[in-house]
């Protein structure tokens, strides 16, 4: 495979470093990490097309239609039939926060962190529906430890009910040079980083959960990030559109802002299939394509829905591939990777040096011959935390949770209008 270097190194090690160096690197699916990196990083799709997508207009139609999909929701809520699962394995190299993403103090009063705001939103749903959603959690080595001692910590006082939460372990891949050799971070030791939030599916399948949820006649998993406070996994509305519409898979989705805001975008390809594009990923011809088709969708151009990464999946359905042995396709990535130079010596590279490649949890969807999209108001459920400063950064996030949480006061909390005091308006725009 190519690899020879590192049997080299294991021969300059102690029997017993030599042994465990080994046997972690015949760990690793050395050809498709070989393939992966000679395909590079597109997505080799041409000529997309709209997703299938339910719109806006259509869902918050306080109609018939929509209160009764929102009552099948609840009725899978109430039923147990729903659980969930927060990817929380992430670097998140980009924010430069020294610990995991969701240990970040978000606020506005002290403690509540973006790990207490998920509990707290699913122990409302708890209280609401009176049956705890059982909360996966991936982890990887650089968030497990902080991440497990905070859920065990205050997981109670966050609302969780005992035995409500439980810990998955994502994994990792090598990082490779430009000719395709693993790097060797310190002696005895792969440069390594986690697989990405596609791990997810082989970690829920190696742990036995996706049989654990069959058996517990859980229907829908649900998936969400850490970085976005906003998140709604359990909103019974996406969870009815799933049932009503036989999805094996849905996403949800917001307008971009931009045609070159960083979010990935749902598509269907050739086969009709719906898929999530990165948007690094996306190419000129993907961008020029006319995506009018006036059907469900009704969107102008087929690069326009960015997806929020809140999915929700049938278990039969991830069961059914977890059985077929089937793996998320790797995608590749350059990155500045410190690694040993073959006599030793460390190098800290100033420029991307290596390729590092990961699984998305999105790359389920064109595996699903029933996925759909659902689109969703921007500002009711994203608010996404990426950035140390500037666009989808923590200040930015705040500004739009803030916005949030006024607009359910005044629409949800707030007494009726006949018998509400007038409010002031310096009062509603004023500080917290
Ligand atoms: P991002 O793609 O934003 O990556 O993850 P990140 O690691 O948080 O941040 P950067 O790119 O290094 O700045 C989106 C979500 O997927 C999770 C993250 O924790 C976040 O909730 N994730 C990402 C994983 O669970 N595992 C991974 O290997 C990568």
């Amino acid at each position: 495979m190519g690899q020879g270097h590192l049997v080299a190194h294991a021969a300059s090690l102690e029997p017993e470093a030599r042994d465990a160096f080994l046997a972690a690197a015949a760990a690793h699916p050395w050809g498709s990490l070989r393939e992966a990196l000679e395909h590079g990083a597109t997505s080799g799709a041409p000529a997309l097309r709209p997703p299938k997508c339910y719109t806006l207009g259509r869902q918050l139609n306080q109609n018939e239609e929509h209160n009764r999909v929102e009552r099948m929701g609840q009725g899978l809520l109430a039923g147990g039939r729903v659980a969930t699962l927060l990817l929380a394995g992430g670097q998140g190299t980009r924010l430069g926060y020294d610990g995991p993403k969701g240990m970040l103090e978000f606020g506005p009063d002290e403690g509540r962190t973006l790990y207490r705001i998920h509990a707290e939103r699913i122990a409302a749903s708890t209280e609401r529906y009176g049956k705890p959603a059982p909360l996966y959690v991936l982890l990887s080595a650089a968030t497990a430890a902080t991440t497990r001692a905070a859920f065990d910590e205050h997981g109670e006082a966050w609302g969780l009910r005992p035995g409500q939460v439980r810990f998955l372990l994502q994994g990792t891949l090598p990082a490779l040079d430009d000719a395709g050799r693993a790097l060797i971070a310190a002696p005895g030791v792969l440069a390594e980083a986690p697989d990405g939030h596609g791990g997810a599916f082989q970690a829920l399948a190696d742990a036995g959960v996706l049989d654990e949820l069959v058996e517990q006649g859980v229907d829908i998993l649900t998936t969400f990030q850490v970085d976005n406070p906003l998140a709604r996994p359990l909103d019974p509305v996406m969870l009815g559109w799933m049932v009503e519409r036989r999805l094996q898979a849905i996403g949800k989705a917001v307008r971009k802002a931009s045609p070159d805001e960083k979010v990935g975008v749902f598509a269907r390809d050739l086969r009709g299939r719906t898929k999530v594009v990165e948007y690094s990923e996306v190419t000129a011809d993907d961008d020029a394509a006319d995506g009018a088709d006036g059907a469900d969708g009704a969107i102008e151009s087929p690069l326009m829905l960015g997806s929020i990464a809140i999915h929700g999946f049938s278990v039969r359905f991830l069961q059914g591939l977890a059985r077929e042995g089937d793996a998320l396709r790797l995608h590749a990535a350059r990155k500045k990777v410190t690694h040993l130079a073959p006599d030793g010596s460390r190098v800290v590279p100033e420029a991307p040096n290596a390729t590092k490649l990961e699984r998305f949890i999105f790359d389920l969807f064109p595996l699903a011959a029933r996925a759909e999209v659902q689109e969703v108001k921007r500002e009711w459920e994203f608010a996404p935390v990426k950035n140390a400063t500037g666009i989808d950064s923590l200040m930015s996030s705040r500004v739009l949770v803030d916005a949030e949480v006024r607009r359910w006061h005044q629409t949800r909390d707030l007494p009726a209008p006949e018998t509400a005091p007038a409010l002031k308006p310096r009062e509603m725009d004023g500080p917290r």
